[in-house]
C-alpha cells in the first residue's frame, strides 16, 4: 500500500478513524510473503454427530493453552479447541447442549443461522450464565430445516467481542438435501473456519486498544481452523466443496484462489438455486459461504489469498458480486500484491474429471411485504464510541420493534455513517432485495448483510413461526457491545 493512499483513507475516515490507515498498514507489512510454503494439512475440529434423531453432549467454555500454528496460544476455548468441536445435525433432530461456563465471567450460546425459538431452553441471547454454572440448551431442529453451514458463539451482550475473539466458536452443520445433490456429494468437503487471533510475546491475547473502539478488534494473525496457510490436496480432476465461515469479531475477508474460480453453491442460509461462477468473495464477520472448486488446472500449488480489505470504503464502482456477497471490491478487481496466504490448494494424483451440479435447490420467491421499515446505522460519541440503530443504543429493557407471524416485511438498512456494518437477524432469515435501487443478481437466503457507508440494502424478511423476543445487530461484535443491536417481538397472528 502506498502511504499516499493510506493518506486519502485516513481523511476520508476522519478524526475518530484516523488510525485506521496504520492499522491497514500494520497488517500489510505482516503478510505471508507470496513464497511461503503451506504449513501443515489442514485439520478438522472434532465432530459431534445426531445419533438416532439426538445430538447430545456436553460443552464446556475455558482458557486452555493451545496451539496456534506453532506458537502456544492461551485461549477461550470449547472443550479445549479452537475452532470448537463441530456440531452436525439433521432436520427434525433434538439437540441437547449441557453447557458449563468455566470463564471467569458471564456468557451463554446464540445458534447463528438456525431457524429455532429464540426464548426457552432455545436460541436465547438473553440468558445469562454466571461463572462456574451449567445450564442445558434443549430444541429441535424444524423438520423443514434447510441444510447448511451454521455456527455457534457467545452472545452475552457487552463481552460478544471479546469472548468471540478469544476463540470462542464453532460450526453447526445441519445435513439435508444439498448434500444429497450428486455432484455435491461426490465433491470433497472440507470446513475453513477463517478467524483472526492477536498475541503478545506471552502468548495471551493483547488488549483490544484504541483503534478497536471505531474498527473494531482485529488480529494480525490470519488462521484457518486454527492453522496458519494449511495444505489441502485434491486430485487433478476432482472437486472441492470448500464451506467457509468468517468466524472473526471483525475482520472482513476477500479471498480468491489463483487460477481457480469460485462455482457459489450455497450462503447463509442454504442453497442457491444453481451455481454461480464467481473469482473473489467478500466475507463479512458472521458471513458464510460454500462454494465448489473444479480442479481442472495443471498439477501445482494455488493460494487461497485474502487481501485487505477496508471497510470504511463504499462499494460504489465495486464488483458484481460484492452487491450480494455483502462488501464490496475494493477497486473491483482483486490486488494480490497485498494479499496473505490463508491455506494452499495441491493437486495430488488424477481422477476421472467430476462434473458440477447444474441445479441446486430453489429458493422460493417472497411475496410482497406488507410492512417496510427503515433502520439507519450510524456512531456516535458516549462514553467513547456508541454504535446506534435508529439513533438508539441497545437497551435490553425496550423493545424496538413489533411484528407479526405470519407476515413477510421489507427492512431497509441505511448506513450513514463511514464504515460498513454487517446487518444481522437471529432466528428468521432474509434475502436481499436490492441495494441502492439495484435489484440483487439473484436469490439467496442471507442472515448477514454487509451495508457499506452511503448505502441502503432492502431485505425482505417472512415471520412465519415462533412467537417471542430475539435481537438483530451489526456482526462487527465491538458494535453491537457498543450499542448497535435492537429488539424485535415476534407476536403472535
Ligand atoms: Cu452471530 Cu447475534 O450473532
Ligand atoms: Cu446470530
Ligand atoms: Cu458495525
Amino acid at each position: 500500500m502506498t502511504l499516499v493512499k493510506a493518506m486519502r483513507r485516513r481523511e476520508f475516515l476522519g478524526l475518530s478513524l484516523g488510525t485506521t490507515g496504520a492499522l491497514l498498514l500494520a497488517q500489510c507489512s505482516r503478510g505471508s510473503s507470496p513464497s511461503s510454503a503451506p504449513g501443515s494439512a489442514l485439520a478438522q475440529a472434532p465432530v459431534y454427530s445426531s445419533d438416532g434423531g439426538l445430538l447430545s453432549f456436553d460443552l464446556v467454555a475455558e482458557v486452555q493453552q493451545v496451539k496456534l500454528g506453532d506458537r502456544n496460544a492461551n485461549l477461550l476455548t470449547y472443550n479445549g479447541q479452537v475452532p470448537g468441536p463441530r456440531l452436525e445435525a439433521k432436520p427434525g433432530d433434538t439437540v441437547q447442549i449441557r453447557f458449563t461456563n468455566r470463564l471467569n465471567q458471564p456468557t451463554n450460546l446464540h445458534y447463528h443461522g438456525l431457524h429455532i425459538p429464540p426464548t426457552g431452553t432455545g436460541d436465547n441471547a438473553f440468558l445469562e450464565i454466571p461463572p462456574g454454572e451449567s445450564y442445558t440448551y434443549e430444541f429441535q431442529i424444524p423438520a423443514n430445516h434447510p441444510a447448511g453451514t451454521f455456527w455457534y458463539h457467545p452472545h452475552y451482550h457487552g463481552l460478544v467481542a471479546e469472548q468471540l475473539f478469544g476463540g470462542l466458536a464453532g460450526l453447526f452443520v445441519v445435513r439435508g438435501e444439498l448434500d444429497e445433490i450428486p455432484e455435491v456429494q461426490a465433491a470433497q468437503e472440507e470446513f475453513l473456519v477463517l478467524k483472526d487471533f492477536a498475541l503478545d510475546r506471552g502468548g495471551n491475547i493483547p488488549d483490544p486498544g484504541h483503534m478497536a473502539q471505531m474498527t473494531g478488534r482485529i488480529g494480525d494473525l490470519l488462521t484457518t481452523n486454527g492453522q496458519f496457510n494449511p495444505a489441502l490436496e485434491i486430485p487433478q480432476g476432482g472437486l472441492l466443496r470448500l464451506r467457509l465461515l468468517n468466524a472473526s469479531t471483525s475482520r472482513f475477508f476477500w479471498l480468491s484462489l489463483e487460477e481457480h474460480p469460485f462455482y457459489l453453491i450455497a450462503t447463509d442460509g442454504g442453497a442457491i438455486t444453481s451455481p454461480i461462477e464467481l473469482n473473489d468473495l467478500v466475507l463479512a464477520p458472521g458471513e458464510r459461504v460454500e462454494v465448489l472448486v473444479k480442479g481442472d488446472r495443471e498439477p501445482g500449488q494455488y493460494r487461497l489469498l485474502n487481501q485487505p480489505f477496508n471497510p470504511a470504503q463504499g462499494m460504489m464502482g465495486g464488483g458484481r458480486m460484492g452487491g450480494m456477497m455483502g462488501g464490496g471490491m475494493m477497486d473491483g478487481t482483486p490486488n494480490r500484491d497485498r494479499a496473505e496466504t490463508v491455506a494452499t490448494l495441491t493437486y495430488s494424483g488424477t481422477t476421472a474429471s467430476l462434473p458440477l451440479p447444474t441445479q441446486l435447490i430453489p429458493v422460493e420467491a417472497l411475496p410482497e411485504p406488507q410492512t417496510t421499515r427503515q433502520f439507519t446505522l450510524n456512531h456516535g460519541m458516549g462514553m467513547g464510541m456508541v454504535f446506534l440503530i435508529n439513533g438508539k443504543a441497545f437497551d435490553h429493557n425496550r423493545t424496538d420493534t413489533q411484528v407479526r407471524l405470519n407476515t413477510v416485511e421489507d427492512w431497509e438498512v441505511i448506513n450513514t455513517g463511514t464504515m460498513a456494518h454487517p446487518f444481522h437477524v437471529h432466528t428468521n432469515k432474509f434475502q436481499v432485495i436490492s441495494r441502492n435501487g439495484q435489484p440483487a443478481p439473484y436469490a439467496a437466503w442471507k442472515d448477514v448483510v454487509s451495508v457499506s457507508p452511503g448505502e441502503s440494502v432492502r431485505i425482505r424478511i417472512p415471520f412465519r413461526d415462533y412467537a417471542g423476543k430475539t435481537v438483530y445487530h451489526c456482526h462487527i461484535l465491538d458494535h453491537e457491545d457498543r450499542g448497535m443491536m435492537g429488539i424485535v417481538e415476534m407476536q403472535p397472528a
